[in-house]
């Protein structure tokens, strides 16, 4: 009994080799490298899980390569996912001039059948994409024929998302009242008391994936007229960043628009006949 109180709650900082096992583990599978100037910080986020599971670094880095749940419970925990409503907003009011300003074909106007496609490559727990979908709403005179996939390789990330369920108190401060009026459910259980639920209207327009930027494919014939990759470059370096845009640029339609986040750019952009607009947009 004592033994395992003493493991609960006495979790020694991980040592240089097993930092170093994790963070090579988790670099093969994101494409992030961790360097040792973030130890702390690994400790910290895995420090959770290990009293959890009463396990020391070593037991839990044998299980996470044998259990797949776990593993994947390991890259949500080592992955940054801080997220707003209408998060730098210069971008939504650059995508509204864009399709108001008629820069669509004809076909993604009014009561046509190709929608408008948008894709949030990295949307974390779906912030992003429901923003975008109240702001593709609001221009229903310009455009009501729209979807948008959202994606994360974070199952929790995901998951999240795809309930659509938020703090109340995070919605007021960043959203206005006539948006939550319009876009948000309240009281939906006595249990969710305090979460709001992004109204169910627009489930068939909008699809959440797990998609890991250096792994996965999305099925060819998939082209996006916009692709949000927001605040996630910032982790990769040069090289893997290269790969990513050249995965995405595929996807993208020719004249669609890669918004990335305020602080990030394209290294060597011309190699990618991206044309930089403004605010970290790129045209195709
Ligand atoms: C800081 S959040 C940004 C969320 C949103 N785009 C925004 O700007 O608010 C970064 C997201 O990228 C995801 N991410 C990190 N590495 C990834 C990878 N290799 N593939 C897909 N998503 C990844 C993380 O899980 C996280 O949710």
């Amino acid at each position: 009994m004592k033994d395992s109180i003493v493991k609960l709650f006495n979790v020694e900082p991980m040592s240089l080799e097993e930092f170093q096992n994790f963070s090579e583990l988790f670099r093969k599978i994101s494409g992030i490298n961790i360097k040792i100037d973030k130890k702390g910080l690994v400790d910290s986020r895995l420090r959770k899980k290990l009293i959890h599971l009463q396990l020391t670094p070593k037991e839990y880095f044998s299980l996470i390569q044998k259990n797949s749940e776990e593993l994947s419970d390991f890259v949500s925990a080592l992955t940054t996912h801080k997220t707003d409503w209408f998060r730098e907003s210069i971008h939504f009011q650059i995508l509204t001039d864009y399709v108001r300003n008629k820069k669509l074909n004809a076909p993604y106007k009014k009561n046509l059948s190709q929608p408008f496609s948008c894709w949030s490559a990295a949307c974390s727990t779906g912030e992003e994409v429901y923003s975008l979908a109240m702001t593709f709403n609001q221009m229903d005179d310009d455009l009501n024929n729209w979807k948008i996939l959202g994606s994360d390789i974070s199952t929790h990330c995901v998951e999240h998302a795809k309930q659509g369920i938020y703090e109340k108190d995070v919605i007021e401060r960043q959203i206005p009242i006539e948006k939550i009026k319009r876009y948000f459910l309240k009281n939906i259980d006595p249990q969710y008391k305090d979460l709001y639920l992004f109204t169910p209207e627009f489930t068939s327009k909008i699809n959440f994936i797990e998609y890991n930027l250096v792994k996965s494919k999305l099925p060819s014939e998939l082209f996006f007229d916009v692709i949000f990759l927001r605040n996630v470059l910032i982790y990769f370096d040069k090289e893997v960043t290269s790969f990513i845009i050249k995965q995405l640029y595929n996807y993208l339609k020719p004249g669609g628009l890669l918004f990335l986040g305020l602080a990030e750019s394209i290294p060597n952009s011309e190699k990618f006949k991206l044309k930089r607009l403004e605010s970290s947009v790129y045209l195709k």
